[in-house]
């Protein structure tokens, strides 16, 4: 019998990953961060100078990425690929960029379904992505769709960014974020939009605290 899911999709700064991380906690679930898988495939690719307008590359590329998930300490979730610890480099704001890049070709999808679909052990996991509710995980029984307004995901990149003392420009990342959004709406393999049956979370002036407690409230009491 499978283990049951949870479905977190949205754009990039919705508050995804963080609200993911703690509801899988809370559950006793396990969690996937699926755009690592692309983010991996990314950094990957450009190890091997893969030229990025080559995608039959980037498919053999895709299929020969080892990525592993190594917790080192509690909450210190490490992205291993093809054995290196790659997690500073996948969570550049360039990495993201590949990433969305080979994520709009379909057979690199196609190649990491099956991948993501291994992550569905008991006693639950928790999904992250764009497409868990509307493809990989389509029968999921619990499914949420996180958004916010590009000027607040924006805002809290930016102060993310200024708290590791990295500094960019505002308006840089606002039109990064919408570009992005635009390339990820309007692929036509899964582009992002919301399944049929999720739950709708506009986390715009929401704090994570409040958003993670609307999420627990759809899910049975963790056993
Ligand atoms: O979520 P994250 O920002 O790490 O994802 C990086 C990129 O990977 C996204 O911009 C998106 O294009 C792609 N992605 C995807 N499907 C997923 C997760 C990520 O296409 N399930």
């Amino acid at each position: 019998e499978l283990a049951t899911v949870l479905t977190i999709d949205g754009p990039s700064g919705a508050g995804k990953g963080t609200v993911s991380r703690i509801v899988a906690r809370r559950m006793g679930w396990h969690y996937l961060d699926s755009g690592a898988l692309y983010r991996a495939v990314g950094v990957a690719a450009s190890w091997a100078n893969l030229d990025i307008s080559d995608a039959a590359a980037l498919v053999r590329c895709t299929f020969d990425t080892q990525v592993e998930f190594v917790e080192r300490a509690e909450g210190d979730l490490r992205v291993m690929v093809n054995g290196v610890d790659a997690t500073d480099e996948l969570r550049l704001e360039t990495t993201g960029a590949v990433a969305s890049a080979i994520a709009a070709i379909p057979e690199v999808r196609a190649a990491l379904k099956e991948r993501q679909r291994a992550f569905r052990r008991a006693p639950g996991l928790v999904a992250d992505g764009r497409d868990m509710g509307t493809v990989i995980f389509a029968d999921a029984p619990y499914k949420v769709f996180l958004t916010a307004s590009a000027e607040e995901r924006a805002q809290r990149r930016h102060n993310q960014l200024s708290q590791k003392g990295v500094c960019v420009n505002f308006d840089d990342l606002l039109r990064e974020i919408m570009a992005r959004d635009a390339r990820d709406a309007q692929r036509t393999v899964a582009p992002l939009k919301p399944a049929d049956d999720a739950v709708l979370i506009d986390t715009s002036g929401m704090g994570i605290d409040d958003v993670v407690a609307r999420v627990l409230d759809l899910l049975p009491a963790p056993a």
